[in-house]
């Protein structure tokens, strides 16, 4: 049985959860001489309890704190070549336990404002305890954020479109672009064509006519839940703004990028 029939299988019997408990343990076990390394290298470093981290990323503290400093410049670049970051107000939708809207108050240090939100109360919890710079908002599943219209300059999600029903999709869209102030800039990242090689093949069917493919019976915005983003579906979906820019990288190695999408209002 392939990975894809493994994991529709496990989802139908309900045991998906157990497994994605075990993988991190896994997960932890094989990184904890890394991981006991980072700590002792960097001990003023405030790290989020594991299973948060492994929850939104994965169980090895020096991805999730050294090399996402790099993945905030990369995003900070991506964004700059659309607007400047003077005085502005940004949003992380989905920001987990900071990963990345931790670093930006360094690398962003223009009398910006910095602002996260999650569904998940304990990251959030976690994030209003320990950054101080940032922000944080606990939101629902359900799109419906406590900030004004036109109220932030930038907004970025990043894997989260990639945990949400289709439904979802069209509420949360709706829900950002009404957040986002006229000419604000919006970048989010989804499960693009990188991604084919995980469908089977009745999902790669429905996928190549245009269909967004769902992985679901199981709670949604979890990280077991999946969602696989046709081109043409990101362009409807989008159909009311500007699309800046759509950014396919080559997968390397073990990694597959997801898809960057940067919208203008
Ligand atoms: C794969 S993680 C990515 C976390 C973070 N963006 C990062 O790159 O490290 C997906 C995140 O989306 C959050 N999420 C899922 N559904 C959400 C929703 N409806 N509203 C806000 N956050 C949501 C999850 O709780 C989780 O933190």
């Amino acid at each position: 049985m392939n990975r894809t029939k493994l994991s529709n299988t496990l989802r139908k019997l309900k045991l998906i959860y157990v497994v994605d408990k075990i993988r991190f343990h896994i997960q932890k076990f094989k990184n904890r001489k890394i991981n006991r390394k980072f700590k002792e290298n960097n001990p003023s470093v405030v790290l989020p309890p594991d299973y948060l981290i492994y929850e939104s990323f994965q169980m090895n503290y020096h991805k999730y704190y050294t090399e996402s400093v790099n993945s905030a410049k990369e995003l900070v670049g991506h964004i700059e070549k659309h607007i400047q970051l003077k005085e502005k107000k940004i949003l992380d939708w989905g920001c987990g336990p900071a990963r990345i809207i931790r670093h930006l108050p360094t690398i962003v240090n223009n009398g910006c404002s910095f602002f996260g939100t999650d569904y998940n109360t304990k990251t959030i919890n976690w994030c209003k305890e320990n950054i101080a710079e940032v922000n944080f908002n606990n939101n629902n599943l359900t799109a419906n954020l406590p900030y004004p219209d036109d109220h932030f300059d930038v907004i970025y999600g990043i894997s989260v479109l990639t945990h949400l029903s289709e439904k979802m999709h069209y509420n949360w869209y709706n829900e950002l672009i009404r957040v986002l102030k006229p000419e604000g800039i919006m970048l989010l990242t989804t499960q693009g064509d990188n991604y084919k090689t995980k469908l089977s093949e009745s999902e790669l069917e429905k996928y190549n006519e245009n269909n967004l493919i769902i992985r679901g019976k199981v709670k949604e915005g979890h990280r077991t839940y999946s969602a696989f983003q046709p081109k043409l579906f990101m362009e409807n979906l989008f159909s009311n703004s500007t699309i800046l820019e759509h950014i396919q990288k080559e997968p390397q190695n073990n990694w597959i990028p997801q898809d960057i999408w940067i919208i203008k209002k």
